[in-house]
């Protein structure tokens, strides 16, 4: 069969298409609208985007599969930029513990929280893991999300952080998700350490060699935060990691302020992530560095909590917003990120647009893929989704539901409503 594949009937289609480089400021609403579109995809890659009439014209429609999507709204695949996919077991009781008015802090503190979920994985044998990756996988897939930043930080060992990474580095070899891997052994001090937290510091440092040496994470990321690492300790761990050549992340603000946001500017950091509590200074520090602003209101919203992060301030001081799930057991159990973008949108009153390319283009730059991913134009891998909607307006607004009925990676049809009936999308061959 051809590799070729032409997708026509799509009612309205961004593109996403602008210079290279994440959105900023009024850049953010600019989606690259098309109406009555179509899209041809070769080997794997978007080889045209346009009018239907137009592209119809050019090209032999007898050498090309041919896809009619009724109507349904095309957009880049999204680009889900924070992440912690593997943790095997939900965490019920704290959800509990949490209706019942107790704080994330008291939780973690009371053998819940992150250490958890730390022994479940330590526990488990790769079977496990691999398993738990293919359904968290299809689940992101049947919303979505094509590209999915997978972090660490439940093992806390060095043996145990390694065997997440690898399972990482194997689903991204079988499935059509793809991961990409973040390093995320500063997540919290293993019980173990708990005495002496020096010492962890120290076995962090062979752990960071040895992700480098071997290529098996992208990203190292802290979770800079009281209680968990402080600014002196993420100071060290981005040196270390800065030597290595691995790029940095930091989660930054979610509970308290900590400095760490200049310390993000400061390293270059590819995105500060959260951002709940934030100074205007920190915020004029953003506006001016490369580092993106990612922002994670599923977490806010699952917490219960008031306060969001400035999404407002953040776009017009000129910070490059992007959006992510934070999918993980204790803050942001949701795989949707169609639900993230209404909360964005509700409670940080983000306008429709902003949060699309939030979340495709500028989500593809926080994890330094812009120049491949988030964008519907030639050249670029054909990762791309329809939705059931006439109006992409539609998608933060009809909240709570799942509008995907087509995913696409890499060219290749990689989830459909109903399976092979394909709900309302009629293939054509
Ligand atoms: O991004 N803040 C740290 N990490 C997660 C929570 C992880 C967990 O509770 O398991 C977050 O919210
Ligand atoms: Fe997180």
């Amino acid at each position: 069969m051809s590799s070729s594949l032409f997708l026509t009937d799509i009612s309205q289609m961004l593109t996403l298409l602008g210079p290279p480089g994440p959105r900023r400021g009024r850049h953010l609403r600019e989606v690259g609208l098309v109406t009555d579109a179509a899209i041809l995809i070769q080997a794997g890659r978007i080889a045209a985007v346009g009018k239907k009439k137009e592209l119809i014209r050019q090209i032999s429609l007898r050498e090309v599969r041919h896809l009619s999507l009724g109507g349904h709204v095309v957009l880049p695949g999204f680009v889900d930029s924070h992440a912690h996919p593997l943790f095997l077991e939900p965490r019920l009781q704290d959800f509990e513990k949490r209706l019942e008015g107790q704080s994330y802090a008291r939780i973690a503190r009371e053998g819940g929280g992150i250490l958890h979920t730390v022994s479940a994985i330590r526990k488990a044998g790769p079977r496990k893991l691999t398993d738990s990756l293919r359904k968290v996988s299809e689940k992101f897939l049947s919303c979505g999300t094509t590209t999915l930043e997978a972090k660490s930080g439940y093992g806390l060992s060095h043996a145990d952080e390694i065997k997440m990474l690898r399972a990482f580095c194997g689903a991204n070899r079988t499935g059509p998700l793809e991961l990409i891997p973040t390093f995320l052994g500063a997540h919290a001090f293993p019980p173990e350490r708990k005495k002496n937290p020096e010492r962890y510091l120290r076995d962090l440092q062979p752990m960071i060699r040895e992700v480098a040496e071997k290529k098996l994470a992208e990203f190292v990321d802290v979770f800079c935060e009281k209680g968990y690492f402080s600014l002196e300790q993420t100071r060290r761990i981005f040196e270390t990691a800065r030597k290595t050549g691995l790029r940095l992340k930091i989660h930054a603000g979610q509970f308290s302020e900590s400095g760490a946001v200049r310390l993000a500017v400061e390293y270059r950091a590819v995105s500060a992530d959260h951002l709940d509590h934030l100074s205007a200074s920190d915020i004029q520090h953003l506006a001016r560095s490369s580092t993106l602003a990612t922002l994670l209101p599923g977490s806010n919203f699952f917490l219960g909590s008031s306060r969001y992060p400035p999404a407002r301030r953040l776009i017009e001081a000129g910070a490059a917003v992007a959006l992510a799930t934070d999918f993980n057991p204790g803050t942001s159990p949701t795989w949707n990120m169609q639900n993230i973008l209404s909360i964005a949108c509700t409670q940080m009153r983000m306008r429709p647009e902003e949060v699309l390319s939030a979340a495709t283009i500028n989500g593809a730059y926080a994890l330094g893929c812009g120049h491949r991913l988030g964008s519907l134009e030639p050249g670029k891998q054909a990762d791309l989704i329809a939705l059931e909607v006439r109006d992409y307006r539609e998608i933060p607004y009809h909240f709570g539901a799942n509008h995907c009925a087509l995913t696409i990676k890499k060219g290749r049809i990689a989830w459909s409503h109903g399976g092979k009936s394909m709900g309302g999308v009629r293939p054509e061959f």
